[in-house]
Parts: C-alpha cells; structure tokens; sequence
C-alpha cells in the first residue's frame, strides 16, 4: 500500500531531525503505524539548504501552499514557528481537509481555540505532542493516560534553554551571555530567544497544559510570565545555601477560586527529583487527586528528541485513517504483532547473553596470594576489573580475624564468562562463603 504522504513545511532543526529520525527508523514506523509514512514534498524558503537535507528522497519546494494545495498529501507538519505565517498555513492546511502536525507552542497558545475550532469544523486532527516538552510525551500523559484523575497542579521544568543556563551559570560559574548563546548553537533557543529567557516560551507551554489539565479554554494573555534575566548569581548561590535551587518553573494549579497560571524562577528544595533536572533537560510533575503524583522526565529541546513526539503525532494520525476504529492503537503496539511472525527474528536473549557490569563481594582467607588467584580467574575468563576495595580483617571479623572481604567492580562482561568465573573462584579453598553478586546498571 502506498505510504501516507507528508508535506513538510520548514525543514530547520526541528523538521530536519524529522525528516532524519522517520528515514532512519522507516520500518519499524511502518509496522507501529499500519502503513509506510513518507515525506513527500518539503517546503523552506531555503531550496537549498533543504535539497541538501533530503537529497532526492522528497520534492522540495518553496512555497508552501503548493506543498498544502498537493492533493496527494494527507498530513502536513508545520515546523516554522511563531503565529505569522505559520497560523494562515495551518488555517488553509485545515481547510483543505489535512491533518496537522505541528511543535508550535506560541501558535496553540494564543490561536488554540480558533485553530482547534477550524479542524473540528473540517474533521481533521491537529496533534502537537511536541509542542511541550519536546521528546517527553507529556500530552499524551495529561490527556490520555491519567484520564481518571481530577488533576490537582502541574509544575514543570518546562524551558530547555533556561535550565541549562541556570545549571551552567550555577555548576561553572559562566556568565549568563556566554551560556545563552551555548544554548542557540545547540538548537534549544527559539528564533528569538527573549521568548526563553523572559518565560514567554515557558507560559506557552504552561498555557496549553493548564488547558488539558482543567478543561479551560487556551488563555496566555491570562498568564503570569516572569523570565530569568533579573536573577542575580548571588541569589543561585544563597539559594544553594539554604538547600534550595532555583529552577524556571511553569506551573498551574486548581484552586477554589479557578486555575492559577504562572511561570516564575522558584525555589525548589534540594532533594526534590525537580531540582536535580539539570542542563536542557524538561520535567514535569503532575499531581492527580487519583494518582497522586508523578514526573515525566527527558529532553525537551533539540532535533531528534523533539522529533520524537513530532512523529510519534504521525503514527497516531496514520492509525486513525487506517485501523479498524475497535484497533485504532494495537494491544502490543505494533501492528498484526499477535498475528503474524513479525519481531520472532529477535529474539529475547537467555541470560547468558546478558551483557552489564558487577559488583562482587568475597569472603576471603586473609594470606598471601588470594587476590593474585582471583583476580588471575577473572582476568583468564576476560574480565577486566573496575574498582577494587580490601578491608582489614580485624575490621570485618574482629580483632586477630583471619578472614577479610574483597569488594570487585568489573567492567562490562557477558554474564555466562561471570557465571564460569564465578564457578572457579567459588571453589577455591580461600573463599569461605557464597560469593555476593549485584548487577552493576549505570544507565546513562
Ligand atoms: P528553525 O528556525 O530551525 O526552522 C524553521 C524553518 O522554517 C527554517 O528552515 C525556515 O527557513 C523555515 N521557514 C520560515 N518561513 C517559512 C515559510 N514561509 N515557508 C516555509 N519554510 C519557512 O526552527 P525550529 O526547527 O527550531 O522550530 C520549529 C518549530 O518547532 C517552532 O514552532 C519551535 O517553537 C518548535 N519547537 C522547537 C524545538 C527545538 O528544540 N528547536 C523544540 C520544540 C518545539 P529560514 O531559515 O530560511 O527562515
Ligand atoms: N526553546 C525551547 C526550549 C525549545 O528551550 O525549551 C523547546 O520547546
């Protein structure tokens, strides 16, 4: 079957990361979504910048209302940004019975309501996971999987750019300019980075989430903005001092009253999970009266990672035109996974396959050449030992014991060379009892 055509318009950093990430992972996309998703025409007021991009795999042009008058196309992505000519795109994208995908914040929270208004009219979806917190699928979160709940307050870490210029300024003491335009160099800053630094991209973000926590209309002249350019240095360190961080927060609360909406830089304690968030890096909290409450963590700017939410809006749109409305989201995510022989080509590795570091506790006869014999056995099954720790005997058995511990980290190893090794070490007569293994994850 003919893959869903996607018109493209603005193939920046978001739109090239798209373009890359749906090129790359086109299979696996295909078997999630039912059906192949293509894109076939580009449109960027930079020909050829973006021929660069795309090669000969797409059509590029430079007008996008060719790319939306294209009957050939089904879904047209908007990744050019601000509320000018992106909101007529959209408009007339929706008007000619496309569905949209767009990362446009500033756009949803000012022209939410007429934008949502036209494409139910029209019958046509707009998504725009990416719109908030980039790669985190924050929107699905809200709308759908905490659906029970009667949301109390969201928070959340909600400005890349900020964040990793409040770590930084804080971890190496670099000044405010020189970290900003760290930030522009690495995609996170918006086209006009007042928007990050003075919260107005924050308050975007905050606004359409307050919508889809409380059922409220999209209202961002309603919201309290205040950004990060009057915080001095001196308050991050005194802050510190009294086991706080200061983090931009966007947050919005139910109350008596209504609905707070506010972005402000916010003490946070210390221990809280929100204030060890650091550098690009988005979090949200989200409290539901249910639920209680939890944190959606991960990146929440850049090109791949914001990607991410972008096309995971298309496989959701691509199940929509095609599945069987009682299948429209496959029990096991991928589509005819229970029926067919897809994924028996990889298989579940036995644990012997199993590759990871560990940590390793012998009860050992404290004389001489002990550690020699084991650390011989491991080396001999190809283990490379990480971090080694002895204690004095006295101290693990008491005064005159005659045994000791050794602490082992090795290196990353295939479990079946630990378990032989293991085996060999166990039966030495200087190990005095079961040797002690814990799995090592570093998970970076
Ligand atoms: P970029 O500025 O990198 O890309 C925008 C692209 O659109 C540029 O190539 C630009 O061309 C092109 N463009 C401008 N006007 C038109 C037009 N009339 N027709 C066709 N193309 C046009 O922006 P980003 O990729 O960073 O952001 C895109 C959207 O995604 C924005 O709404 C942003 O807020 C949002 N977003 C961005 C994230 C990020 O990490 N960067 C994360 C989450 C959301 P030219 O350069 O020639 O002007
Ligand atoms: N400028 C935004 C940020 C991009 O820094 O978080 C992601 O929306």
């Amino acid at each position: 079957m003919k893959p869903i055509q996607v018109g493209l318009l603005g193939i920046g950093t978001v739109g090239s990361g798209v373009f890359n990430v749906l090129a790359r992972n086109q299979e696996e996309i295909r078997r999630r979504a039912g059906r192949g998703i293509e894109i076939a025409c580009v449109a960027d007021l930079n020909v050829e910048r973006a021929r660069s991009i795309v090669g000969d795999k797409a059509r590029v042009v430079s007008d996008a209302r060719e790319l939306i008058a294209n009957p050939e196309i089904d879904i047209v992505i908007e990744l050019i940004g601000g509320y000018g000519i992106a909101k007529q795109l959209v408009l007339e994208a929706i008007a000619a019975g496309k569905h949209v995908v767009t990362a446009n914040k500033a756009l949803l929270a000012v022209h939410g309501t007429e934008i949502f208004k036209a494409a139910a009219e029209k019958g046509v979806v707009v998504a725009y996971e990416a719109a908030v917190a980039g790669g985190i699928p924050i929107i699905k979160a809200l709308r759908e999987g905490l659906a029970a709940n009667q949301i109390q307050w969201v928070a959340g870490i909600i400005n890349g750019t900020t964040n990793f210029i409040l770590s930084e300024m804080r971890d190496k003491g670099l000044d405010f300019d020189v970290v900003l335009k760290e930030a522009q160099a690495l995609g996170y800053a918006e086209a006009d980075p007042t928007f990050d630094i003075e919260g107005v991209d924050a308050a975007h973000k905050a606004t359409i989430m307050s919508a889809i926590a409380f059922g409220i209309p999209v209202q961002f002249d309603k919201a309290f903005v205040e950004g990060i350019t009057k915080l001095g240095a001196a308050d991050i360190k005194y802050a510190e001092q009294l086991g706080y961080r200061i983090k931009l927060l966007g947050i919005t609360k139910r109350t008596d009253k209504g609905v707070e909406l506010r972005v402000h830089p916010s003490l946070v304690p210390a221990k809280r999970l929100i204030a060890n968030v650091e550098g690009a890096m988005n979090a949200v909290v989200v409290h539901g009266d249910a639920v209680g409450t939890t944190l959606y963590y991960g990146k929440g700017a850049g090109s791949e990672p914001t990607a991410s939410a972008v096309i995971a809006d298309l496989v959701d749109i691509t199940r929509l035109i095609e599945a069987d409305p009682t299948h429209r989201v496959p029990p096991l995510a991928f589509q005819n996974h229970t029926l067919g022989d897809a994924g028996k080509d990889l298989p579940v590795l036995p644990m012997a396959e199993v590759v990871t570091s560990y940590y390793l506790r012998l009860r050992v006869a404290d004389e001489a050449g002990v550690l020699a014999k084991v650390t011989g056995l491991l080396a001999g099954a190809g283990i490379s030992i990480d971090a080694m720790l002895q204690r004095e005997a006295d101290e693990v058995g008491g005064e005159g014991s005659t045994q000791t511990d050794l602490i082992i980290l090795t290196h990353d190893t295939r479990e079946g060379d630990m378990d032989a090794a293991l085996a060999q070490i166990q039966s030495l007569p200087t190990v005095l009892a079961p040797i002690t293994r814990i799995r090592k994850e570093e998970l970076n």
